[in-house]
C-alpha cells in the first residue's frame, strides 16, 4: 500500500461513518502562541471542541502533518520522525467514547490489518477526581480484546492534553501494536520504552477544560479525539520493519545513495536515516504558509537546528557537497501529490537551505574536528570540561547541542554546569567589553584574521623552506577576507613554487597541529632559533608561537588553537611590491578541505 493510498482510504472510511473531510491547518499554529508547532490534529480546531459551531457539521476527519520536537532525539530508529502525519478523527458533541473506540478498531484490523492478537491497550485508572474509564475497557472487551492485553495507568499514560497551558483535555484510551521481542522485565508494557510497543494511536475522552489554575471543569460539549500515527500504520498495512522501507522514504534513501556514493547498510544506517528525515522535516516547515527561516529564536532555531543537524550528519558520513537541494527536490516529488503547495514553494526551500548550508559550514568544519579531538581524548564514561565545550562554542562556533550529541554518541559526558558558567561569564564580560571598545579602539580580531595570522606563519616557514631562509619578512596586513605578506625575495616565484609553498601550509593544516604559545626572553627566543620581524618593538619577555614541525615565531598573537580550524589555504596573487621585494596574497577556503 502507497502513502497516498492509506490516506484516501482512511478519509473515505471515516468519510462513509458520516465524518466530513476538513482542512489540515499549519504547521504553526495561528491562534496559539503556548506551543511553537502544531503536534496534533486537534490544534486547529479547539474553538469547536470548546462549543463554536463547525461549519463542516459535528463530524470530522482529516490528516494534519505534526512536529513533536521531543522525538527528534529518538529520529533513527524504526518509527520516530520530526514531522509525522496525523490521521484525526472528531466527535463534536456527537458520539462518544463506544463509537470512536469500535471504529478505531475496525480500522486498524479490517483496513490495515492487524490481528487482534498484536493489539495492546490502554485505559485510564482514575485518580481522586476523576473516576475510573470502565466505558472504554468493557468496550475494548466487548470488541474481543483480551483481558491480558488491555493495561491501566494514571495521569502520567491516560490523560491527554491540554496541549498549552488551558484547553480541553480528558481521559484517553491509547492503541499499541505488540512486536514480537520478549518482554523487557516483569512489568514491561506499553508505558515501557523498551520498543515492545509501538503506540499507533490515541483515542481522547475530551471531558474537561483545564483553566490557568489548573482546575479542571465539565465540557459541556463532550468531543471524542483520536488521532493515529499514518507512517506507523503504513509500516504496518505493508508488513515492514520500519518507516525507511515505505514509499514514503525508500525513494529518498536510494537517492541519498546515488548523491553521496555510499551504502545504506548497517554502519550508514542512523546517519541515512537523520538525514533523510531531517531534509523532508526542512522541506514541510519552509514550505508551510507561516514562512518560518532559519533564525536563532523560536520556530526558526529549531528549524535551523534540524538543517544543521543534517549538516553534520552529512559530515559525519564524509559529503562534502550540499545535496541537500537535490534530496529536497525528491521530497517534494514524493509529497507533491499529497500536498500540492509543496512544489510551488521549491525555489524558495532551495534558497533558504542553500543559504543556511553556506552560513553553517563555515563554522562548522573546523569546530567539528576539535570536538572530535577533545572527545577522544576522552575514555568511556569520562566528562569533557566546561571549559572546553566553552571554547568549542565561543572560538568555533561549535553548539553546545552538537558537542553533546557528538559526546553520547562517543559515550562520554560534558560538564554542561561549566559550560553555563563559562558562557555567563564570558556576556558578562562582552557587554563590559563593547563599552571599552568605544573608548580604546580594539583591535579587529575575529576569527577570520586570527585564522589568517596563523596562515601567515606557516607561509613565511614554507616560504623560506622553499626559497632559502635568506628570505624574511618585510611587512604584513591582514583582514577578514585576506592575508597579505612582503617578503624579501628578487624574482617571480614559478607556478611550481607557489603551488610547493602551498601544499606545506596544507599539510600543517591537515596534519591538525595544536599551535603552543611561549614566553621567555628575547635572547632565548633567538637562541631556540624563533623567527621574528620587527625586533625593537619587543618588551622583555616577549611570545614565541610555536607550530610543530613547521614554525618558530616572535609574535604578539593571537592565533587559533589547532592549525585544523584554518580550512584550505590557497595563493591568489604573487607580484612585485617594491624591488627586492615581493608580495603574496592568499585566502583560506573553509568550505574546502
Ligand atoms: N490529540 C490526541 C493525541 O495527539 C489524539 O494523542
Amino acid at each position: 500500500m502507497t502513502g497516498n493510498e492509506l490516506r484516501k482510504l482512511y478519509v473515505s472510511y471515516y468519510k462513509e461513518r458520516g465524518h466530513e473531510l476538513t482542512a489540515a491547518g499549519s504547521l504553526v499554529p495561528e491562534n496559539d502562541a503556548s506551543v511553537l508547532y502544531t503536534t496534533a490534529g486537534m490544534q486547529p480546531l479547539t474553538p469547536y471542541l470548546l462549543g463554536e459551531e463547525h461549519p463542516l457539521g459535528k463530524r470530522l476527519v482529516n490528516v494534519q502533518r505534526c512536529v513533536r520536537t521531543g522525538d527528534i532525539e529518538e529520529v533513527g530508529d524504526d518509527y520516530h520522525l520530526t514531522v509525522f502525519e496525523m490521521l484525526g478523527n472528531w466527535s463534536l458533541g456527537d458520539y462518544f467514547k463506544k463509537e470512536a473506540i469500535s471504529m478505531s478498531y475496525e480500522f486498524l484490523t479490517d483496513k490495515i490489518g492487524i490481528p487482534p492478537s498484536k493489539l495492546a491497550v490502554t485505559v485510564y485508572e482514575g485518580n481522586d477526581i476523576v473516576p475510573y474509564d470502565s466505558e472504554a475497557a468493557d468496550t475494548w472487551i466487548d470488541l474481543g480484546i483480551n483481558k491480558n492485553q488491555i493495561y491501566y495507568y494514571g495521569d502520567d499514560e491516560n490523560w491527554w492534553g491540554p496541549t498549552g497551558e488551558t484547553g480541553p483535555c480528558g481521559p484517553d484510551s491509547e492503541m499499541f501494536y505488540i512486536n514480537d521481542t520478549p518482554d523487557c522485565s516483569e512489568n514491561c508494557g506499553p508505558a515501557c520504552s523498551c520498543g515492545k510497543y509501538v503506540e499507533l494511536g490515541n483515542n481522547v475522552f475530551m471531558t474537561y477544560y483545564k483553566d490557568k489554575e489548573g482546575n479542571l471543569t465539565e465540557l459541556e460539549q463532550k468531543n471524542i479525539d483520536v488521532g493515529l500515527g499514518f507512517e506507523r500504520l503504513l509500516i504496518l498495512a505493508n508488513h515492514f520493519q520500519n518507516v525507511y522501507e515505505t514509499d514514503l522514504f525508500l525513494p529518498l534513501i536510494k537517492r541519498l545513495e546515488q548523491l553521496s556514493g555510499f551504502k545504506y547498510d548497517a554502519y550508514n544506517e542512523k546517519s541515512f536515516r537523520i538525514i533523510c528525515d531531517h531534509v523532508r522535516a526542512s522541506v514541510f516547515i519552509l514550505a508551510d504558509s507561516q514562512k518560518i527561516v532559519p533564525t536563532n529564536s523560536e520556530q526558526g532555531y529549531i528549524l535551523r537546528r534540524i538543517i544543521r543537524r543534517t549538516i553534520r550528519m552529512m559530515f559525519k558520513l564524509g559529503i562534502e557537497e550540499n545535496i541537500m537541494l537535490e534530496l529536497a527536490e525528491k521530497v517534494i516529488e514524493i509529497y507533491c501529490e499529497a500536498y500540492p503547495e509543496i512544489q510551488s514553494c521549491k525555489n524558495h526551500v532551495f534558497e533558504e537551505l542553500e543559504k543556511e548550508y553556506i552560513k553553517f559550514t563555515k563554522t562548522l568544519q573546523g569546530g567539528l574536528k576539535m570536538a572530535n579531538k577533545y572527545l577522544d581524548e576522552l575514555n568511556i564514561g569520562e566528562c569533557l570540561s566546561g571549559e572546553k565545550a566553552f571554547k568549542l562554542y565561543d572560538t568555533y562556533g561549535f553548539p553546545i547541542e552538537f558537542t553533546l550529541e557528538l559526546a553520547q554518541e562517543k559515550d562520554v559526558f560534558v560538564d554542561v554546569e561549566g559550560f553555563r558558567l563559562k558562557f555567563e561569564e564570558h556576556q558578562k564580560k562582552s557587554r563590559s567589553g563593547a563599552a571599552e571598545k568605544f573608548k580604546g579602539g580594539l583591535a579587529d580580531h575575529n576569527s577570520n584574521t586570527i585564522r589568517l595570522h596563523t596562515a601567515t606563519h606557516l607561509l613565511n616557514s614554507a616560504l623560506r623552506e622553499i626559497l632559502g631562509n635568506h628570505v624574511y619578512q618585510k611587512g604584513s596586513h591582514i583582514n577578514s577576507e585576506r592575508l597579505r605578506f612582503d617578503f624579501s625575495f628578487d624574482r617571480k616565484l614559478s607556478k611550481e613554487e607557489i603551488s610547493q609553498v602551498e601544499n606545506i601550509v596544507n599539510n600543517a593544516i591537515q596534519e591538525e597541529i595544536d599551535v603552543d604559545r611561549m614566553e621567555m626572553s628575547l635572547d632565548d627566543a633567538k637562541k631556540i632559533g624563533a623567527i621574528g620581524a620587527f625586533e625593537s618593538k619587543y618588551e622583555d619577555t616577549i611570545n614565541v608561537y610555536k607550530i610543530p614541525g613547521y614554525s618558530l615565531e616572535i609574535c604578539g598573537g593571537p592565533h587559533v588553537s589547532n592549525t585544523s580550524e584554518l580550512g584550505f589555504f590557497k595563493i591568489i596573487k604573487e607580484q612585485s611590491s617594491s624591488s627586492g621585494v615581493r608580495r603574496i596574497k592568499a585566502i583560506l577556503d573553509l568550505d574546502k578541505k
